[in-house]
C-alpha cells in the first residue's frame, strides 16, 4: 500500500497506521473560549478545552439521511436488510459515544491517530461523535443477537472534497458461531453451498488467503475454525457485493463484476480484510472486516464463540450505485434531488444543471503552533456550509531568513442548487479569513 496511514485518501476506514502519530497535534489551540454547554439533539453537555463540535456538525445529528426510505441511502440499507434478511437490523443508536466505547474496548492504542483531536469530534473529553458503528459492537453482542445489522451515521474530521464529509454512514454486520466441533462442520457445508452459487456468477474475485503469517489466526484460536470463519465472511460479502453491483455497473460477460480482497489491519479483528471493487477504470474500498477479536466477545460476555464482523460505507457504495457525483448531494433538500429515489429501486441519477465554481485563495503566515488541516477545513466548513465543494493546499514555503511558514489554500465555492454570486463567495470568503484570525492567530497575507 502507498500511503500506510489511517487516513489513506479516499479511505473512510480505520486502517493501518503509522509514525505519522507523532506529528499529529493533540489538541487544538483555541484563542476563543467555546460556550459552557452546547446542545446535542435537545439536550445540554459541558464543554471543556476538548470540545470541537461546530454548529455545521451539531445540525447534522438527527438527520438520519439512512432511516428515510425515499434517499439513496435509506434504499441501499434497505437492500443491504433485504440481503441478510435473517439479521436483526439495529438503527436508532445514538451518535454520542464515550471514547471508552469508540476506541479502548476495541483495542485502539492510545497513540491511535484517531483519537487525536483533529482527527475525531469531542463534545468533552468524556463524549465524542462515534467515528465508526464498530463503537456499538460490544452492547450489541452483549445482547446475544448472533446475526445483526447496525446503520448509523458517523463523524470524522477530515478533508473537503467530492468523496469527503465529515458525517457519513456506515452499516456494520456481524455473525457469532458456537465454537464446538457441530457447528464448524455446519459452517464448512454452508460454506461449500455459497461457494458453488457464487462460482455461476459473472464475478471475478481477487482473493488472498483467510490467515496467513501476516494476517494471522488470533493466538485462542482454533486456526481451522479462524480459516472456516474468514471464509464465510469472505463468501457472504461476495454474495452482498454481487446482490448489489452485479449486473447493475455495466457487468457483463465480456465484462464482469471484478472484486478485489486485500489483508488490512483493524485493532479489534484479526485476520483483517478490505475490499474494493473495480467501478469506471479505479479500484474503490468499499468495507473492511474480519474475524472479531475475541476481547470484544469476552466483554460482551458471549462465551465459547467465534464471530465476524464488517462495517461499510453507505455513501461509497451508493456514489457508484447511483453515479452521484459529489457527496453533498446526500444532504441536498431539493425536491430536483429527493424525488428522483424510489424506495426498492436503484436507477441512475441525473444531474441537474451545475452551477459555476467560484474559487478563492487564502495565504497566510501559520502561528508557531501550527494549524491542522482538519482544523481549517472544520473552520471553512462553518463558515460556509455546503457551498464549499473543495479545499486544496496549492502552496506552501518557508521563508529562508524568518523561518516562517506560509501556506496558500484554493477554496473552491460552489452550490448545487443555484449560482452563487461573487458577492455571496466574497462574503463567505471574508467570513473564513476573520475566523482564521480570530480562532487560530494566522496573519493573512
Ligand atoms: N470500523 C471499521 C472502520 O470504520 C471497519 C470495520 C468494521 C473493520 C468491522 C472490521 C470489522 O474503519
Amino acid at each position: 500500500m502507498v500511503f500506510p496511514l489511517w487516513r489513506v485518501r479516499p479511505s473512510h476506514l480505520y486502517l493501518r497506521c503509522s509514525g505519522i502519530h507523532a506529528r499529529r497535534c493533540l489538541s487544538t489551540p483555541r484563542s476563543t473560549l467555546s460556550p459552557p454547554t452546547v446542545n446535542l439533539l435537545g439536550a445540554e453537555y459541558p464543554t471543556d478545552t476538548t470540545t470541537n463540535v461546530t454548529s455545521s456538525i451539531s445540525s447534522k445529528l438527527g438527520r438520519n439521511l439512512h432511516l428515510q426510505s425515499a434517499h439513496p441511502l435509506g434504499i441501499l440499507r434497505h437492500l443491504v436488510e433485504s440481503h441478510f434478511h435473517d439479521f436483526t437490523a439495529f438503527s436508532q443508536f445514538s451518535p454520542l459515544v464515550t471514547p471508552a466505547k469508540n476506541f479502548d474496548d476495541l483495542g485502539f492504542p492510545l497513540d491511535h491517530p484517531g483519537r487525536s483531536l483533529t482527527d475525531s469530534y469531542y463534545v468533552n473529553r468524556d463524549l465524542m461523535l462515534r467515528t465508526h458503528t464498530s463503537a456499538h459492537e460490544v452492547e450489541v453482542f452483549a445482547q446475544g443477537v448472533r446475526a445483526w445489522l447496525l446503520s448509523a451515521d458517523v463523524y470524522r474530521r477530515d478533508e473537503i472534497d467530492a468523496s469527503h464529509y465529515p458525517v457519513f454512514h456506515q452499516m456494520e454486520g456481524a455473525r457469532v458461531f458456537s465454537g464446538n466441533a457441530n457447528s464448524m462442520r455446519d459452517l464448512e457445508e454452508e460454506n461449500e453451498n455459497l461457494s458453488a452459487h457464487l462460482a455461476q456468477k459473472n464475478i471475478v474475485i481477487e482473493d488472498v488467503p483467510h490467515v496467513s503469517e501476516t494476517n494471522p489466526p488470533q493466538a485462542g484460536h482454533d486456526p481451522r475454525h479462524s480459516e472456516l470463519v474468514a471464509r464465510n465472511l469472505k463468501l457472504s460479502l461476495n454474495s452482498l457485493i454481487l446482490a448489489l453491483f452485479g449486473g447493475r455497473v455495466g457487468a457483463s460477460e465480456a465484462n464482469p463484476l471484478r472484486v478485489r480482497w486485500i489483508e488490512a489491519y483493524f485493532p479489534f479483528t484479526s485476520p483483517s480484510f478490505e475490499v474494493e471493487v473495480f467501478f469506471h477504470g479505479k479500484w474503490l474500498e468499499i468495507l473492511g472486516c474480519g474475524v472479531v477479536q475475541q476481547r470484544t466477545l469476552i466483554s460482551a460476555s458471549v462465551q465459547d464463540s467465534i464471530s465476524w464482523a464488517f462495517g461499510l460505507g453507505l455513501e461509497r457504495i451508493a456514489m457508484i450505485l447511483y453515479s452521484i457525483p459529489d457527496i453533498r448531494l446526500f444532504w441536498s433538500q431539493d425536491p430536483r434531488f429527493l424525488t428522483q429515489f424510489t424506495p426498492g429501486q436503484i436507477h441512475p441519477f441525473k444531474p441537474y444543471s451545475k452551477y459555476p465554481p467560484c474559487h478563492k485563495d487564502v495565504a497566510f503566515w501559520l502561528p508557531d503552533s501550527g494549524l491542522h488541516e482538519n482544523d481549517f477545513c472544520d473552520l471553512v466548513r462553518d463558515a460556509a456550509g455546503d457551498l464549499v465543494e473543495d479545499v486544496k493546499l496549492i502552496d506552501k514555503f518557508t521563508h529562508p531568513k524568518t523561518n516562517r511558514t506560509s501556506q496558500c489554500y484554493r477554496i473552491n465555492y460552489r452550490s448545487m442548487d443555484r449560482s452563487l454570486t461573487n458577492e455571496e463567495a466574497n462574503a463567505i470568503h471574508a467570513s473564513v479569513e476573520s475566523r482564521l484570525k480570530s480562532n487560530f492567530g494566522v496573519e493573512i497575507r
